[in-house]
């Protein structure tokens, strides 16, 4: 039996990082949302650990409720923030609405010994962000850190295996925040023994004995579906079937590049060129939500399509990762966008079922897989380019035209970028739907302006803007505005995810 870690979901916006922080050491772990996930469904799930996540609400909100049981059964539980707070609250503690929020952050002093903080300074920065606080500790419960607006930073019952921090260990500003998650996952007695290895002998296995039929399988030539054809492919062999959607909102010359990588590939290997198809679909549509809709809608057809040229295709293989399932809206968090690999999924799907490997994965652990398969380097430490494509990198309507400026835009950026060596994590040109005035030759232009993106950033959850040497933007600036028809302006991105986030839709 495989050791799990329960991250129960109350909407917090870090609750991704916290699934990350288990999984780097080496303990599988799942996010589930407290509204569908009760007592019974734990007790099946047979977590080694449970984690209860920050949230938006208050534990004193009338419209808030959880099944108290969970703190009688038995197993670690480690809460965070309002998961604290909501720990306090039900073994009668007590919590109130702080005089003075804290945001951001802080030194707390540690008190005393303790299991949960052992290893960490005695004076140590961690991030908080709270409105609300505990200050009455439960019967039982001795106090183990403070803050000076806070005076139950950190608190622990290690008889009952519960233990409490008002402040994120899963942010990085938290200095120590590592210590604690190891901590925790030793107090859950876990062999850490969860590894890309066996992960993918062991879903190979799982899809050879679950998948009996064909299988189309739908590859962008990016990271995620390329380790997902490859898993299929050494899974079901020939009945696997990829197919390559050239949707038109491909970057400069990719979809070529693609195709001639695959084509090496002992599978079967179809290009669709749709771009007509999507462009019509597109046309007048302006709302970033819709574009995404209808973009991954579009995508399920094409393959529906395909599938009936090659005859009994049951399944449909995807390359959706976690963080795709997890931002669409699995908790309350709110929606900031619907991935097209998930949200967009129509109602009606004309396959029996869809199969997605790495569903439960973070991208570097999809990589890590692609790498244990021996994909090429190359696909394997791609930067991510978001399914519905360049469509997400024009603002407002999408045409033919601005199609081309916003390729050739980034083209040029990403060729500037890489040969003077600079290393993002994720680097793009968007256009924008500013048009502003001009000067060129002795002539006065109104043409669009180029956005330059760079980010900085482990798991794209939180990002802050490259620091791009002035000499290399304002060279890509003067070619883009040199060598692209239609642009005259190009400004620079220099803001953090949040408050922004990395595409501009
Ligand atoms: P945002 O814009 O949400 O992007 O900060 C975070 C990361 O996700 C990528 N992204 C997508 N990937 N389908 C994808 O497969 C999508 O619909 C999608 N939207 C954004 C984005 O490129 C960045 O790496």
């Amino acid at each position: 039996m495989m050791e799990k870690i329960l991250v129960l979901d109350f909407g917090g916006q870090y609750n991704q990082l916290i699934a990350r922080r288990v999984r780097e050491c080496n303990v599988y772990c799942e996010v589930h949302t407290y509204t569908k996930f009760g007592v019974d469904e734990i007790k099946k799930f047979d977590p080694r650990g449970i984690i209860l996540t920050g949230g938006p609400q208050s534990v004193n909100s009338d419209d808030f409720s959880v099944d108290e049981k969970i703190f009688a059964l038995d197993v670690p539980i480690l809460g965070i923030c309002f998961g604290a707070q909501l720990m306090a609250k039900a073994l009668s503690g007590r919590v109130e609405s702080a005089p003075t929020s804290e945001f951001g952050r802080t030194e707390i002093d540690r008190i005393g010994g303790s299991r949960l903080l052992d290893g960490v300074s005695a004076r140590s920065t961690v991030w908080m962000s709270h409105n609300d606080r505990i200050i009455d500790a439960p019967r039982g419960f001795k106090i183990t850190a403070s803050t000076a607006n806070c005076p139950i930073a950190a608190m622990e019952n290690p008889e009952r295996k519960l233990y409490a921090v008002q402040f994120h260990p899963e942010v990085v500003h938290t200095v120590d925040g590592k210590i604690i998650f190891d901590n925790f996952i030793n107090l859950c007695g876990c062999a850490r023994d969860w590894q890309m290895k066996s992960f993918a002998a062991e879903k190979i296995s799982e899809l050879r004995s679950t998948i009996k039929g064909r299988a189309l399988c739908a590859l962008s030539g990016g990271v995620d579906s390329s380790v997902a054809a490859a898993l299929m492919s050494k899974a079901i062999g020939k009945n696997l079937t990829c197919v390559f959607v050239d949707h038109g909102l491909l970057r400069k010359n990719e979809a070529d590049e693609v195709e001639a990588v695959f084509k090496n590939f002992d599978l079967n290997f179809i290009r669709v060129d749709a771009s007509k198809r999507f462009l019509d679909r597109l046309s007048g549509v302006t709302e970033p939500e819709r574009k995404r809709k209808i973009i991954g809608e579009e995508f399920i057809r094409v393959f529906e399509a395909e599938a009936k040229k090659i005859g009994a295709v049951e399944y449909l293989v995807q390359g959706t990762i976690y963080p795709d399932v997890i931002e669409s809206g699995l908790g309350k968090a709110a929606v900031i966008k619907s991935h097209h690999n998930v949200g967009g999924l129509p109602d009606h799907v004309d396959f029996k079922a869809i199969v997605e490997p790495l569903r439960m994965l973070f991208k570097d652990e999809v990589r890590a897989v692609g790498r244990e398969l021996g994909l090429d380097e190359k696909i394997v430490s791609r930067q991510p380019f978001p399914g519905p494509g360049l469509g997400i990198r024009i603002i407002g309507e999408v045409t033919a035209d601005k199609i081309k400026i916003v390729q050739d835009a980034d083209a040029i950026f990403r060729a500037e970028l890489e040969s003077a060596g600079v290393m993002s994590n994720q680097y793009f040109a968007a256009l924008t739907n500013m048009r502003s005035v001009g000067v060129m030759g002795d002539g006065r232009t109104y043409d669009y302006a180029i956005v330059l993106r760079a980010v900085e950033t482990t798991d794209f959850m939180t990002a802050t803007a490259s620091k791009i040497p002035w000499e290399i933007l304002s060279r890509a600036a003067d070619r883009i505005v040199n060598e692209v028809a239609g642009v005259n302006r190009v400004l620079y991105d220099c803001t953090s995810k949040p408050p922004s986030t990395i595409e501009l839709e």
